[in-house]
């Protein structure tokens, strides 16, 4: 088959063509669909900035030609010469009237066709599905969130420094852990950044880490994945105040970016984006104990002490216009490096922040232990060893100070920006309870 190797001119993004109408341009990329009859062409051709259709008239080109290009399989890869011409009705407004189609690949039985397949069928095909409208939509917000939101870091004076993967550490309770066989030591998969973040804000200020975390988390719900990227900043010389005025600023701000520049990408998603044009600080704040009284009016009352559930969740942001900060939980339901309130131990200066439209927690964030002793007691308290712990110790034992961060879950993130139905189209290659393939 023709294609391949040669010389080659470069492509024109299709993104692009707009610019080039009257002039002949060339579009490198797939076939998404084609329609023929005997003397015309229709071929829907896409290239990850965009998709037009070409025209492809028989005597255009040989007879046997012909006869191949109109033979060709969805998603068959192929160069297109021809002319730009603006026509309102064409997808993306413009068409290319084709002088030559050169396949590189006849794709023969491409798995995913127009019609409906069953989600198990498409996760089984990830690495095809990827190529779909809708999923370069959620890709490309993706790329789009990361960016904002490390602009706003970094325009923020905060410095990235990225946390091990590798840990001897267990940051986030025992029963998540990825065990990892560390040339005979016991190490795990990261579940968290925070620990080292800690040691870089004491050398720094102001940092953050983004990176894949896991959790072997035994949970099927349609928010739990067990590899997640997360998105963690800490800040030396802050406290629980400071902690939710950075949060709620820097998703305003990301949520913004995303509304300003991917407006085509949430059409496509068919997002009503009235929740997200009306998300701007201040974010709402109530306390674990108000959440009781709204959960208990809802119908759903639960014990001081006890932990929301995801139906929680959703009922107490459902109350609210904007993501709610739940903070001053109680301290035995949270993780053991949480400061306690001085003026009411047995909660501590934490907050979840929870997103409309029921999709639950998307940042954990708290102001951290800074004493030394208690820290230690909290240790013991939650049987974790102190011989492993004795460096994230050193940080109180030399120059201890007030401090705070916050773990922001992109994938929570981003499936509520787009409106998805399940985290699992959040990230491109999920890992999920029953699922490490492809
Ligand atoms: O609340 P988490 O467990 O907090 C921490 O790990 C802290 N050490 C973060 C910190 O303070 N630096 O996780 C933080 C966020 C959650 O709010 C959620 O958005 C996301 O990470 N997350 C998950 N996302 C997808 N799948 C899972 N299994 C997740 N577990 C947590
Ligand atoms: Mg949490």
């Amino acid at each position: 088959m023709a294609g391949g190797g040669g010389e080659q001119v470069e492509a024109t993004p299709i993104a692009a063509i707009g610019r080039h109408v009257g002039e002949e341009v060339e579009v490198a990329g797939w076939l998404r669909g084609l329609r023929s009859s005997g003397r015309i062409a229709f071929l829907q051709i896409r290239d990850g900035t965009g998709v037009c259709q070409a025209v492809l008239a028989a005597e255009q080109v040989t007879p046997e030609a012909y006869r191949v290009i109109t033979a060709l399989g969805q998603e068959s890869s192929l160069r297109v010469r021809g002319q730009v011409r603006a026509d309102a009705r064409a997808p993306g407004g413009y068409e290319l009237l084709a002088q030559s189609v050169l396949p590189l690949q006849d794709a023969v039985d491409y798995p995913i066709t127009p019609k409906e397949h069953g989600v198990e069928f498409l996760l089984d095909h990830r690495h095809l599905w990827l190529r779909s409208p809708r999923q370069a939509a959620i890709l490309r917000i993706r790329a789009e969130l990361e960016a904002a939101l490390m602009e706003w870091l970094d325009q923020h004076g905060f410095v990235r420094v990225d946390a091990p993967i590798l840990t001897p550490n267990a940051a986030e309770g025992t029963t998540t852990l990825f065990d990892v066989d560390y040339f005979g030591e016991s190490a795990y998969l990261t579940q968290s950044g925070q620990l080292y973040m800690e040691a870089a804000a004491m050398a720094l200020g102001k940092v953050y880490c983004f990176g894949p975390t896991f959790r072997a988390e035994k949970s099927k719900t349609r928010r739990h994945l067990i590899e997640f990227w997360m998105l963690e900043p800490e800040m030396a010389w802050a406290g629980h105040a400071e902690n939710m005025a950075v949060q709620e600023s820097l998703i305003a701000h990301a949520v913004q970016r995303v509304l300003d520049r991917r407006s085509t990408e949430l059409q496509l998603l068919e997002r009503d984006v009235t929740h997200l044009s009306r998300v701007a600080p201040p974010f709402p704040r109530i306390t674990y104990d108000e959440a009781l009284r709204i959960l208990a009016s809802k119908g759903l009352a639960l014990e001081w002490g006890e932990d929301f559930g995801a139906p929680h969740e959703s009922a107490l942001a459902e109350s609210f216009d904007r993501p709610v900060f739940v903070e001053r939980y109680p301290a035995k339901i949270k993780a053991f490096y949480m400061q306690p309130a001085p003026d009411r131990p047995e909660v501590v200066l934490a907050a979840d922040l929870l997103a409309s439209e029921g999709y639950g927690e998307i940042v954990g964030g708290s102001e951290r232990i800074a004493d030394p002793d208690l820290l230690a007691e909290r240790l013991r308290e939650h049987g974790l060893s102190g011989d492993v712990f004795s460096w994230y110790m050193d940080l109180r034992r030399y120059g201890t100070v007030p401090h705070a961060g916050f773990g922001l879950g992109l994938e929570r993130l981003l499936a509520w920006v787009c409106g998805l139905e399940h985290v699992r189209e959040s990230i491109p290659f999920p890992r999920l309870l029953n699922r490490i393939r492809p």
